[in-house]
């Protein structure tokens, strides 16, 4: 690569901070890596009350993501069907509530995203492991779906696959990294979307994981 030594804008100054992924979806590129560390803090405490666990679907799979949840509803997946529930259904108590931290992030993205007044119940915390992936699926358990999904990226990178509204639709593959932020909404709220098997690596914040909060407003 080559760099003009008068050019007053940094190396990586071609890398747009906002990255327009489709009609109503952008990455906001580094937008969380800030406040990540308190992120990753929150998430240890959260985790401490309601574990990290691997959900069966409804047709019997345990998902290789592992997964909990804070918020007033917690997103949970078993033998009967996908739902939202107020409890944790491990411990019969409710899930965590929402740090402040997380819900301060989830507001300010999807303001900068075009989605003001963003309103999260609640927030899925998905851990992932070298070799975990997350296959294409729509998030349409939400009541109210006017509402964007906030999804926030940290730790180890991971290819994002950003379909269409039909399952068939080829994905695109995104590089998302430590601190990045989705935000999808409007025509793109139904687009399939998955996580391609993660890569091994050690990143200096989290180790061997990739950890992604995804925020939703269910009703
Ligand atoms: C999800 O679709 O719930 C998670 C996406 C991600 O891990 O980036
Ligand atoms: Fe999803």
């Amino acid at each position: 690569m080559t760099f003009d030594l008068f050019d007053p804008l940094p190396p990586d100054a071609d890398v747009p901070a906002s990255e327009p992924l489709g009609p109503g979806a952008v990455v906001l590129r580094a937008f969380a890596r800030e406040v990540a560390p308190s992120l990753l803090a929150a998430v240890g405490e959260v985790s401490a009350s309601s574990p990290f666990r691997h959900l069966v679907t409804p047709g019997g799979l345990r998902m290789s993501v592992a997964m909990t949840n804070c918020g007033e509803r917690g997103w949970v997946s078993d033998r009967t069907g996908y739902r939202y529930d107020a409890l944790d259904p491990e411990s019969g108590r409710p899930w965590p509530v929402m740090p402040t931290s997380f819900l301060d992030l989830a507001v300010r993205a999807a303001d900068a995203a075009g989605y003001p007044a963003f309103a999260p119940d609640a927030c899925l915390i998905n851990r992932y492991l070298p070799g975990t992936r997350l296959s294409l699926h729509q998030d349409r358990d939400e009541l109210d779906l006017r509402a964007p999904i906030v999804s926030v990226s940290l730790g180890l990178p991971a290819v994002f696959l950003w379909g269409g509204l039909r399952r068939a639709d080829r994905p695109a593959r995104v590089r998302l990294a430590h601190g990045d932020v989705v935000v999808w909404g409007g025509p793109s709220r139904l687009v399939f979307h998955g996580i391609a098997p993660l890569a091994a690596g050690d990143h200096p914040l989290t180790g061997r994981e990739r950890i992604n909060l995804t925020f939703r407003k269910t009703r």
